[in-house]
């Protein structure tokens, strides 16, 4: 039994009684059109931890899905959300100013991969973000095409969602989706989609877009590639070193700008302000969202200055930018910067791979492991010779870590998704841990 006071405590099993009850509502009121790996129903949060409605005490590997980095109920932004909302929490930044907003644009260009010369573009989400960035890829370039990668994951807005190719349900009835986007297959090494190997392949990936897909798509009416560097939905799968780099000399040869979704993989959470930036490249955009509003609804797009110049009144969003939640994703920067988080997570991410590497080596239902920073993906394969995702027992793990007192959920097909907030110390990711291995190994 674990300690009372540290760590979780599940005091009664879950779902609990006040839990079936909300969950009797649920299915009442709301469309089903979620995929719940677990019926949890959270009360409240503090820390790194979880309470549900029945007293359960949950230990948070999953962050609100990579939103809550500084943990739950962060005292600076709890001052910051209250201050701003006794001042202002409306007034529609589309046709009128005010300086949370402003302030944080500054702070975005200050970090942007790009380079400081950057302006910004408030949305409310990352499908919104993205929706943004197609939009102003092909204003500015009056090109009509944009490529994504099988895999992706861009958000569920039409235009998002035309880019999206993670799972068939995301995209199934809703066509006709946004026609000139073509998608190319992403590096899942693990899975080469042309079955060569990493170390000699010399990636013919990017050579099949030159020679294939820029054939029948013309190069020169392409505007933009979206793509995510680490794929998230998709499996949290970080592309290959060197990858990126020879990408971007094809793109830049024919003009296509470079477009990255760093939706979930953005502000800190790979230890570096963003994924892209381990892959030694600088993207044209960069759009963010969840874990940039602290908790809040809030997405942007970063775009070089020149790529973000639109006609006024062509682009617009009555609560994008919304005074409060620009507050919020000021004191998430704030704390990121003062108490040197971005190291912090870099230490923390290398010490969850190796301790994952370790149980690999005892189950090899683990077939690969991969991250960078807290964005970490255990795959699991009923052999690891075939690879054969293992689907089912991905399921009975997430549920038994559930019932054990961790909220976790999975990624792609089979992958264990472990996306904790920033904050979390040592000890929590012990207990973590120790709470899959054993699931792992009661499979
Ligand atoms: C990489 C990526 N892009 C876009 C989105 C869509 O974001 P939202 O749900 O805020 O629209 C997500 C959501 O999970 C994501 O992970």
């Amino acid at each position: 039994m674990l300690n009372e006071d540290k760590g979780p405590r599940i005091v009664v099993e879950p779902p609990g009684p006040k839990a079936v009850k909300l969950i009797e509502a649920d299915k009442k009121y709301i469309m089903q059109s979620f995929n719940r790996w677990y019926p949890l129903v959270v009360e409240r949060g503090s820390g790194s931890y979880v309470y549900d409605v029945d007293g359960n005490k949950y230990l948070d590997f999953n962050a609100g899905i990579a939103v809550m980095s500084l943990g739950h109920a962060n005292k600076l932004t709890i001052k910051a959300i209250t201050e701003q909302a006794q001042k202002l929490m409306h007034y529609s930044f589309t046709d009128f100013l005010y300086e949370p907003a402003t302030k944080l644009a500054e702070k975005l260009c200050e970090i942007a991969p790009q380079g400081p010369e950057c302006k910004v573009f408030f949305a409310n989400s990352g499908a919104e973000a993205n929706e943004a960035m197609i939009k102003a890829a092909r204003w500015t370039t009056k090109r009509q095409y944009v490529l994504a990668f099988t895999g992706s994951f861009h958000g569920r807005t039409l235009g998002s969602l035309s880019l999206t190719a993670s799972k068939p349900v995301q995209r199934r009835y809703f066509g006709p989706l946004l026609p000139g986007v073509e998608h190319v297959p992403f590096p899942y090494c693990y899975r080469c989609p042309f079955k060569l190997e990493p170390k000699s392949c010399d990636f013919y990936c990017i050579d099949y877009i030159q020679e294939q897909t820029l054939r029948y798509t013309p190069a020169e009416e392409t505007a933009l590639f979206m793509a995510e560097a680490i794929q998230g939905e998709g499996g949290y799968i970080p592309a290959p070193e060197g990858y990126f780099q020879k990408l971007k000399k094809l793109l830049d040869k024919h003009g296509i700008l470079l477009g990255v979704d760093e939706v979930q993989s953005g502000m800190g959470r790979t230890g570096k302000w963003f994924a892209i930036e381990h892959f030694n490249v600088k993207p044209d955009y960069v759009s963010m969202a969840k874990a940039l509003g602290g908790g809040l609804p809030l997405g942007a797009l970063i775009g070089r200055e020149e790529l973000m110049e639109l006609d006024p009144g062509s682009h617009a969003s009555t609560f994008g930018g919304n005074p409060v939640a620009c507050a919020a994703g000021l004191s998430v920067f704030e704390e990121i910067e003062s108490s040197n988080l971005l190291q912090d997570v870099t230490k923390k991410g290398e010490y969850v791979m190796k301790r994952l590497r370790e149980i690999q080596d005892k189950h090899p239902i683990i077939g690969d492991v991969r991250g960078k920073g807290l964005m970490i993906g255990a795959e699991l394969v009923k052999n690891p010779n075939t690879k054969e995702p293992a689907k089912e027992e991905l399921q009975k793990i997430i549920v038994g870590a559930w019932k054990s007192g961790l909220v976790v959920i999975g990624a792609g097909e089979s992958t264990i998704r472990i996306c904790p907030p920033l904050t979390i110390t040592q000890d929590e990711l012990d207990m973590g841990l120790e709470i899959l291995e054993k699931q792992i190994r009661n499979i």
